[in-house]
């Protein structure tokens, strides 16, 4: 037998209303900021999350699905999106359009991570990007945005992790403090981190073996080292979420595991999560652009929500499953009457009532099959009934059975609804 891929997974009924769910929930939210669609490519050239995200993190060195192309091309299934919407952003002189890019995107990222619980080798992000701004002001709108759709889709006791991870001019004295930090203590901790230490020693605070952590507390904290436009920016968007109303905490050393990210930094963790606790993350990338060879500045911040987590959470905080529900099932006992009814469920479908027409059932299987479908009524159509051209309409969490014309039955049934409702 042929099973689905390691780490991937097939996204079944009735989970699928739920995925559907929350990405309509999302683009509502979206809207109403003022946020577009963006679809760009699966595929995507290699070096371009090499400059970006970078050489050195595990997403680039150690999860990318890489392959050759017949041409030679070196090519990628994208881990991420940012890079693609920078590129995308560069690409079409989306600079020149009016005022901030605001767009979101919905669709999957591949990393090639050891699958666990809420950890996939082919997840789903829903994330925005708001570029052209450097303004603390935009930091605060991209987390309430984020928030706002967590609260539309019934998520509660999230925690918000916020940092500044500096800038160009304030970061290499930070990074030069904790390499020489680091020189005492390395030996004691994985080898991972021995190896960041020299190449990239920001990472080694993205460590996540146990045993290193208490010797990664014992470091210094980034924010001893922000320079003075770094501080002020990083205050400014502390105090502007503080005007919302928005808890935070300060976490030093949420440098997250992606090398663009300049300032601000932030995640959302959610305790239902387990080990992969983290719900989304986000942060700033004022170099980015020029880091991809742009030669105009495009300053921008983002977000990704993992949408697998998503998912789960939801599905945590409502066991019950939501059925999708049918307003009428339609049994048609013989040919004609099949004929018949196939013209009676176009109506109503038309009409916007979600209709299951039967076929090749028997009248009592009709009835059996009708509630396990969770069908709300069900419609007996045969001989009698297309002689006389009245219907029995079914109630099937009563039982009661009420007769009806074909025009009457869409008025019979949505009157109904609407009183059960
Ligand atoms: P990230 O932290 O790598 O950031 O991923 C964001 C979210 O994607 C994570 O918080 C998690 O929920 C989800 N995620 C990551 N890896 C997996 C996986 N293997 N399985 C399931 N879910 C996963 C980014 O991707 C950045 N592009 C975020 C960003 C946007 N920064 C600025 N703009």
């Amino acid at each position: 037998m042929i099973r689905a891929v390691k780490g991937t997974r097939d996204i079944l009924p009735p989970s699928s209303a739920v995925w559907n769910g929350v990405e309509s929930a999302a683009r509502e939210v979206f809207r109403a900021y003022n946020y577009e669609e963006i679809r760009t490519p699966i595929l995507e050239e290699k070096a371009l999350f090499a400059r970006s995200v970078g050489q050195e993190t595990d997403i680039v060195s150690k999860e990318m699905y890489t392959f050759t192309d017949r041409d030679g091309s070196e090519l990628v299934l994208r881990p991420e999106a940012t890079a693609s919407v920078m590129r995308a952003y560069i690409e079409h002189r989306l600079d020149q359009r009016p005022g901030i890019q605001k767009l979101y995107y919905i669709g999957p990222m591949f990393r090639r991570e050891r699958p666990q619980k809420g950890r996939y080798r082919q997840f789903f992000q829903i994330g925005a990007e708001a570029i052209g701004s450097e303004s603390p002001a935009v930091d605060a709108e991209v987390i309430e945005m984020v928030i706002e759709i967590l609260r539309r889709v019934g998520i509660e006791g999230s925690q918000l992790l916020l940092n500044s991870v500096g800038c160009p001019r304030c970061r290499p004295g930070f990074v030069a403090a904790l390499r020489d930090q680091l020189k005492d203590v390395v030996q004691r901790m994985c080898a991972d981190c021995q190896r960041r230490s020299e190449t990239n020693p920001l990472r080694v605070l993205d460590c996540k073996v146990p045993e290193d952590q208490p010797i990664i507390d014992a470091l210094p904290s980034i924010l001893d080292y922000l320079c003075e436009e770094c501080r002020t920016h990083f205050d400014a968007v502390r105090s502007y979420l503080d005007d919302r109303g928005i808890a935070y905490e300060v976490r030093p050393r949420l440098v997250r595991g992606l090398d663009y990210y300049t300032r601000t930094t932030f995640e959302i963790t959610h305790g239902a999560l387990g080990a992969q606790n983290s719900l989304l993350g986000g942060g700033r990338y004022d170099g980015l652009a020029e880091a991809l060879g742009s030669r105009v500045p495009a300053p921008g911040i983002g977000f990704s929500i993992g949408e697998d987590r998503l998912v789960m959470t939801v599905e945590e905080s409502e066991p019950e499953k939501r059925r999708h529900e049918i307003d009428l099932y339609i049994a048609p006992l013989g040919d004609a009457a099949l004929r018949h009814a196939a013209l009676v469920a176009r109506n109503l479908r038309r009409q916007g009532l979600c209709v299951e027409l039967g076929a090749d059932v028997k009248l009592k299987r009709a009835m059996e099959l009708a509630n396990k479908l969770g069908a709300r009524y069900a419609l007996l159509i045969g001989d009698t009934e297309l002689a006389s051209g009245t219907y029995v309409l079914k109630d099937m969490a009563s039982g009661e059975q009420r007769s009806a014309t074909r025009n009457q039955l869409l008025d019979s049934i949505t009157r109904n609804s609407d009183k059960d409702r």
